[in-house]
């Protein structure tokens, strides 16, 4: 099972138009074990997201292999921040370790020495960082950061990263994909786009399209089109509600037939910077 789930959404008001907030205790157990009973095993989460790596420690299992990353170090070293967060997680190690953000790494090179020892000392599997720019991914391989594991933003529309994959592959690094569903964007009807990504309506009227021509949900269409890049190792999607996941693994068993995914690619997009949650 490639899917992974998100955390964000369990410890943060997050998502484009969520409507269902944070999940209840109760529906986040209902989540967890509905992932447990499907071999979803890769959780991810972050120093960052509010209490998701506690509410992941209050269930912990020793089924599931968790990747936290850190944000901001606020003066403390890297294992004062992964000796937290494994605290938060109930945890003596994790599955990996990631910089959430590029910036943090740019700019104090030293600190992927600090990433490497932790991984040596055994507290971290596997280690790298999350990025949102190919530049970033560039500047950080350039400078002989070779990761174990990259996150990155794949989707539908948001493709900038594809032509690095087989590169990636070829290096061994784990991919993680994230930002399947563009936080939640692409269940928006074109009415509800809104002012700030009317440069979207014309690509989403071809997303319409194709869904009409095949008959399928646009869930199908953004889940089939990542699964289909057999380069990527983990699905990481964001789900607030056990029904959110059920839909998920339900569109997951189904097969896509391959001229759907011919239509998709010719739909072209001009303002690529709007693909970019960042710049919302
Ligand atoms: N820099 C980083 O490392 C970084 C950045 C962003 C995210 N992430 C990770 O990626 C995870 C996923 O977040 P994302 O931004 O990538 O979001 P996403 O998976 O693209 O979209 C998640 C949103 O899609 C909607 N959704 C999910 N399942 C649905 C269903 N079955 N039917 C209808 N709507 C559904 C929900 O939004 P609504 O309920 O609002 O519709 C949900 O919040 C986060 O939890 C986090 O772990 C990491």
């Amino acid at each position: 099972m490639r899917i992974a789930l998100g955390t964000v959404q369990w410890g943060l008001d997050y998502g484009i138009s969520n409507i269902n907030g944070i999940p209840s205790d109760k529906e986040l157990r209902l989540i967890l074990s509905k992932a447990d009973q499907n071999d979803i095993s890769v959780f991810d989460t972050s120093s960052i997201y509010g209490n998701s790596e506690l509410r992941l420690g209050d269930n912990y299992s020793n089924k599931r292999k968790i990747v936290t990353k850190v944000g901001e170090l606020n003066g403390d070293s890297l294992k004062t921040s992964l000796l937290r967060s494994l605290k938060r997680l109930k945890s003596s190690n994790i599955y990996g370790y990631l910089f959430h953000k590029p910036e943090i790494l740019l700019n104090n090179n030293y600190l992927w020495e600090d990433m490497k020892m932790l991984k040596l000392s055994g507290m971290t599997k596997k280690i790298g960082y999350s990025v949102y720019e190919p530049n970033e991914l560039e500047i950080l391989i350039n400078k002989k950061m070779i990761p174990d594991i990259v996150q990155i933003p794949y989707s539908l529309l948001d493709r900038k990263f594809e032509s690095y994959l087989n590169f990636l592959k070829e290096k061994k690094i784990e991919i993680h994909v994230r930002s399947i569903f563009l936080q939640g964007l692409y269940f928006k009807k074109i009415s509800e786009l809104g002012e700030k990504f009317k440069s979207l309506r014309a690509a989403f009227k071809e997303l319409d399209l194709i869904k009409a021509k095949y008959g399928f949900s646009i869930l199908d269409l953004a889940l089939g089109f990542v699964k289909m890049n057999k380069a990527i190792d983990r699905i990481i999607i964001g789900v607030e509600t056990q029904e959110q996941l059920c839909s998920i693994l339900n569109s997951y068993s189904s097969n896509l037939p391959l001229k759907v995914f011919e239509d998709i690619r010719k739909i072209k997009i001009k303002d690529i910077f709007i693909l970019n949650p960042v710049n919302w």
